[in-house]
């Protein structure tokens, strides 16, 4: 009969082995849930530097989009600065009475500091970005909090970096807010000098002045970017008004630009103006209206100073009785008709008004002859004059015109505004300059 195997006592060395199987079996539990414990312990550290790395290349990212945005502020206000910067030289090159010295002194100022505001801009160079190290691969720790740190050191860098820049925008933009109290001020200068302009020619036409003080109007309300158009249609206005105000002023006998010829005789005839002495080299009693006076000193100052000669004035003021017998000589010595071309019948003369007259070199030579339109004093006059308020009365081919032949010595004081004018636009006689008919014949 076979034994029941449940109630078969094994051998005694089998029971060891299982009992060894069993510990060995424990003890490879506890290694593999040792080795797990570790395992996500480490994973855990790892979550966490990883997370301080993301958040530090998250900063960084920050840091860079603010620094980005400092760039582009610079650049905005390096525009702004070199709009203004130009808009300032060209209103710095407006030559008009219009425009206040006071105006001018400070945006000069303002013209010569620009390179110092700008130089700055230059050094801070291009963006100081550098690339952002790599995220490890593998699990470790150190690696990646290294690089986290790395990454926080750069965005402080970066930081630093765009708060100079914010620093350097603010400045120019102070800069350009300075500029733009200058233009304002320059405007207001204008319009102040404007409605000054309009009371002192209320004699011009209502249309002109009118338009003058839309002009004016239009100019308080301007920006920047179109105040170079309004403050030339201010100009232009300007000059209408000065140009329908001188229609009354080119028969006064007062003013500095009265148009004497043959067909505008002097109103009246007999006018005598106050006249003062003038202090220059002369032949006849040297006698001119006070307008005149320090320019033609100055102006023979500058011939002296620039081409070593001298010039004197040879007949200045006439008065009616004078220009009688001038003329009446040269009738007598010449005929009527010849006379005519070189000598004004009374009543007619410019010499009357105490604003023309006659030069000659020092030491003599042609001598109010036309030659002296060859020599260096008479071309030094012909192309400076106009820089002291003079022109050349009666130049050379436009008898047609003026109803006189050449006359390089006879000057006439018009006023720098007038003489610059006629210069800058190429216009040789006053009678073209001021719309009048020609007057070759009485
Ligand atoms: N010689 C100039 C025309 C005058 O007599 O006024
Ligand atoms: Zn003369």
């Amino acid at each position: 009969m076979l034994a029941d195997p449940t109630t078969v006592t094994p051998p005694r060395s089998t029971r060891t082995s299982r009992v060894v199987a069993f510990t060995a079996l424990g003890v490879v539990a506890v290694a593999v849930i040792a080795a797990m414990v570790v395992a996500t312990v480490q994973f855990v550290e790892w979550r966490q530097a990883l997370t301080r790395y993301e958040s530090a290349a998250l900063a960084q990212d920050e840091a860079v989009v603010g620094f980005m945005q400092a760039v582009g502020e610079i650049d905005a206000a390096r525009e702004e600065l070199l709009d203004i910067d130009s808009l300032v030289h060209s209103i710095l090159e407006l030559e008009d009475d219009l425009v206040p010295r006071e105006a001018t002194a400070a945006l000069s100022s303002l013209r010569d500091n620009t390179t110092v505001i700008l130089a700055p801009l230059v050094t801070l160079g291009s963006p100081e970005v550098t690339e952002r190290p790599a995220e490890p691969t593998t699990l470790d720790v150190e690696a990646l909090d290294r690089i986290a740190n790395r990454i926080a050191y750069e965005s402080k860098r970066i930081d630093g970096a765009t708060a100079n820049r914010i620093r350097s925008a603010e400045s120019v933009r102070g800069f350009v807010a300075e500029a733009g109290t200058a233009l304002r001020d320059l405007v207001a200068g204008i319009v102040t000098r404007g409605h000054e302009f309009v009371t002192e020619r209320q004699d011009a036409s209502e249309k002109s002045l009118l338009a003058f003080q839309s002009a004016l109007d239009t100019l308080a309300e301007t920006n920047a970017g179109e105040l170079l158009e309004a403050l030339d249609v201010v100009f232009d206005a300007a000059g209408q008004v000065a140009h329908s105000s001188n229609a009354v002023r080119l028969s006064d006998p007062n003013s500095v630009v009265v148009v004497v010829n043959k067909r505008r005789p002097l109103q009246p005839q007999s006018y005598a103006p106050e006249l003062v002495r003038v202090n220059v080299p002369y032949v006849s009693t040297p006698l001119l209206r006070q307008e005149a006076a320090g320019p033609l000193v100055e102006m023979f100052a500058a011939f002296h100073a620039e081409t070593g000669e001298q010039l004197r004035l040879q007949n200045s003021y006439r008065s009616y009785a004078t220009q009688t017998n001038t003329y009446n000589y040269h009738v007598s010595t010449k005929g009527q008709a010849q006379a005519d071309r070189g000598s004004a019948r009374p009543g007619h003369s410019e010499h009357q008004t105490g604003l023309a007259l006659d030069v000659d070199p020092v030491g003599g030579g042609c001598s109010i002859q036309q030659c002296f339109g060859d020599m260096v004093h008479g071309k030094w006059l012909e192309a400076n004059a106009w820089r002291f308020g003079w022109i050349i009365r009666y130049p050379n081919g436009y008898e047609h015109i003026t109803g006189y032949d050449w006359e390089p010595w006879h000057l006439r004081y018009v006023g720098v505004d007038v003489s610059t004018a006629m210069h800058s636009r190429g216009i040789a006689t006053l009678e073209e300059y001021f719309g009048l008919d020609p007057a070759p014949t009485y």
